[in-house]
C-alpha cells in the first residue's frame, strides 16, 4: 500500500513538474505571447485546432470564390478587416511548423551592442489575436493616400498589365555605375530564366546622358518619379519613401514583383526561382531577415509610437533586408501590408524624420534603443513582425541574394 502510494505522489510530482515547465517554457520560448496565449495555446486539444482551421478554410474558400469575381472587374472591396484577418489566420495556420522568429537571447545591458535579445523587463507586449495586431497595422493607413497614388497610376500608365513578373529597381546619378553592375546580372542570371517578365527602373536622378545610356543598353523601360506631385520630403532619396511608392503602385501590374536596389546580386539564388515565387505566393511576400542588428536599436522611437508600440517589443528580431524582396498581388499584401508601409512614408515623423542618422556605428554601450533608423526599412520590419505575429521564417527566404554595396561596372556601350 505503501509502496503504491509513493509511486502515486512521485506521479503527481512529475506531473506537475512537466504542466510547470511546459508553460515556463512557452511563455519564454516566445516573448510575442502573453500568459495568456500561452494558456490558450496549451489549451488547444489537437481535435480543436483541427475545427479551426476547418473553419478558416471555409471562409477562405467563400472569400476566394468572392476575390475570383471581384478580381474580373479589377476594382475589390476585399480590404475588410474581416476578410482580411480570414487570410492573415489562413497564412498563419498553413505552416504550423514554422514557427521561427526572434531570439530568446537575454538583453544585458551592460553588454551587448546592437544585436538582437529579449528585455524582460518591456511593459508592453504584443497582443496574442491575429484579428488585433491586424487592427492595429490597418489603423494606421492614411486616407490621403488615394489622392497620390493617382499620380503614379499616371506614370505606370503605359506598363502592361499582362506580365508573370515585373522586376523593378531605381537609381540616381551616383548609383549609376552600380545600377550597370546590376543590370549586368539581371541580364546574366534572370533573363534566360524568366519568361513573361517585363524590367523598369525608375530614373530618381540620373544625367541625361547616363538616362539616355541606361535606355540603350538595359532591356528595360526607364520611368520618371513623380516628386513633383508628391509632398517635397520625397525628393530627400536617403529617407526611401519612394520605394513603398513605386512598389505600392507597380504591383498592380502583375502577379509577382520582384524588387532589388542597384546592390543587389542574383548569382547563387537564381538557381532556385522557382520555389521563390512558390512560397512568394503561399505566404504572401519572401524577404530577407536576419541581419545582426535589432529593429529596437535600428529604429527612432517616433516611429514606434506611429505604430502604437514602445521600443522594446522589437529588441528580439533583427531587421529585414529591403533591399530586395518579392511581393505577391494579392489583396492581403496590397491592402494589409503595402498600404500600411506607404501611410508611413507619407507621415513624415514616421519615415523620413529630419534628425534620422542612417549610421549606427560606434560603441553602443549600454546598450539602448532608437539609436538609429532604418527609414522604408524600419517601417516593413514593424509592419511585418506585428502581422506574422514574430513567425518571420513563414516569410523568409530560403535562399539569400548578395548585396554587394559599391560593386560596380562600365557595361553599357555609347
Ligand atoms: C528594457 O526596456 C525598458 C523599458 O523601455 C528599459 O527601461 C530597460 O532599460 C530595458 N532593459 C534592457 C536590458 O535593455
Ligand atoms: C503572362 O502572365 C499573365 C499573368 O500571370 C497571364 O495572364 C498571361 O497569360 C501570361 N502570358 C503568357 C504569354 O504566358
Ligand atoms: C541617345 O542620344 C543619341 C545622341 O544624342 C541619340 O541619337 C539617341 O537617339 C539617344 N537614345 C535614346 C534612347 O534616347
Ligand atoms: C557573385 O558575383 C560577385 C561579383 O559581382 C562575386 O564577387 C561573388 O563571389 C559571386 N557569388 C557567387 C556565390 O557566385
Ligand atoms: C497623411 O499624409 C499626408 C500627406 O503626406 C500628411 O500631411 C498627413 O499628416 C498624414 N496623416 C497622418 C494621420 O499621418
Amino acid at each position: 500500500m505503501s509502496y503504491c502510494k509513493g509511486t502515486f505522489i512521485v506521479l503527481i510530482v512529475i506531473t506537475v513538474s512537466l504542466i510547470t515547465l511546459q508553460s515556463w517554457y512557452l511563455s519564454r520560448w516566445w516573448p510575442i505571447l502573453g500568459n495568456e496565449q500561452a494558456q490558450l495555446v496549451q489549451s488547444w486539444g489537437k481535435g480543436e485546432a483541427k475545427e479551426r482551421n476547418d473553419i478558416t478554410s471555409k471562409k477562405v474558400e467563400k472569400n476566394k470564390a468572392k476575390e475570383g469575381s471581384a478580381r474580373a472587374v479589377l476594382q475589390t472591396d476585399d480590404d475588410t478587416i474581416e476578410n482580411l484577418a480570414v487570410i492573415l489566420n489562413k497564412k498563419l495556420s498553413d505552416f504550423p511548423s514554422e514557427k521561427g522568429g526572434p531570439t530568446k537571447k537575454l538583453c544585458d545591458r551592460a553588454k551587448s551592442g546592437s544585436a538582437p535579445c529579449v528585455n524582460t523587463t518591456c511593459p508592453a507586449r504584443f497582443s496574442s489575436s491575429p484579428e488585433t495586431r491586424l487592427k492595429q497595422i490597418l489603423s494606421t493607413r492614411n486616407e490621403s493616400l488615394h489622392s497620390f497614388k493617382s499620380a503614379m497610376a499616371e506614370v505606370t500608365r503605359d506598363v502592361s498589365a499582362s506580365n508573370k513578373y515585373v522586376l523593378v529597381s531605381a537609381a540616381s546619378a551616383n548609383h549609376y555605375h552600380e545600377m550597370q553592375a546590376m543590370v549586368k546580372d539581371v541580364h546574366t542570371h534572370l533573363f534566360p530564366r524568366l519568361t513573361n517578365f517585363t524590367f523598369i527602373i525608375f530614373d530618381l536622378g540620373l544625367s541625361p546622358l547616363q538616362r539616355n545610356l541606361t535606355e540603350k543598353n538595359c532591356g528595360c523601360t526607364v520611368l520618371d518619379f513623380p516628386f513633383d506631385k508628391l509632398p517635397a520630403f520625397f525628393s530627400i532619396l536617403r529617407c526611401y519613401t519612394w520605394k513603398p511608392m513605386i512598389i505600392r503602385s507597380l504591383i498592380e501590374k502583375t502577379e509577382f514583383l520582384v524588387w532589388m536596389d542597384s546592390s543587389v546580386r542574383w548569382n547563387r539564388t537564381a538557381k532556385s526561382l522557382d520555389s521563390l515565387f512558390q512560397r512568394c505566393k503561399e505566404r504572401g511576400l519572401q524577404m530577407w531577415f536576419g541581419s545582426v542588428g535589432s529593429v529596437a536599436v535600428r529604429t527612432q522611437h517616433d516611429m514606434f509610437s506611429f505604430y502604437g508600440d514602445q521600443p522594446c517589443q522589437y529588441d528580439p528580431f533583427g531587421e529585414l533586408h529591403a533591399s530586395y524582396g518579392v511581393y505577391h498581388n494579392e489583396p492581403f499584401v496590397r491592402y494589409a501590408v503595402l498600404d500600411p508601409w506607404l501611410s508611413c512614408a507619407f507621415t513624415r515623423r514616421c519615415m523620413c524624420q529630419q534628425n534620422a542618422k542612417r549610421s549606427c556605428s560606434g560603441k553602443l554601450v549600454p546598450r539602448r534603443t532608437g539609436v538609429c533608423h532604418r527609414f522604408d526599412q524600419s517601417s516593413l520590419g514593424i509592419i511585418l513582425i506585428k502581422l506574422y505575429g514574430g513567425r518571420m521564417k513563414l516569410i523568409n527566404m530560403n535562399t539569400q541574394m548578395e548585396v554587394r554595396r559599391r560593386d560596380k561596372a562600365e557595361w553599357f556601350t555609347k
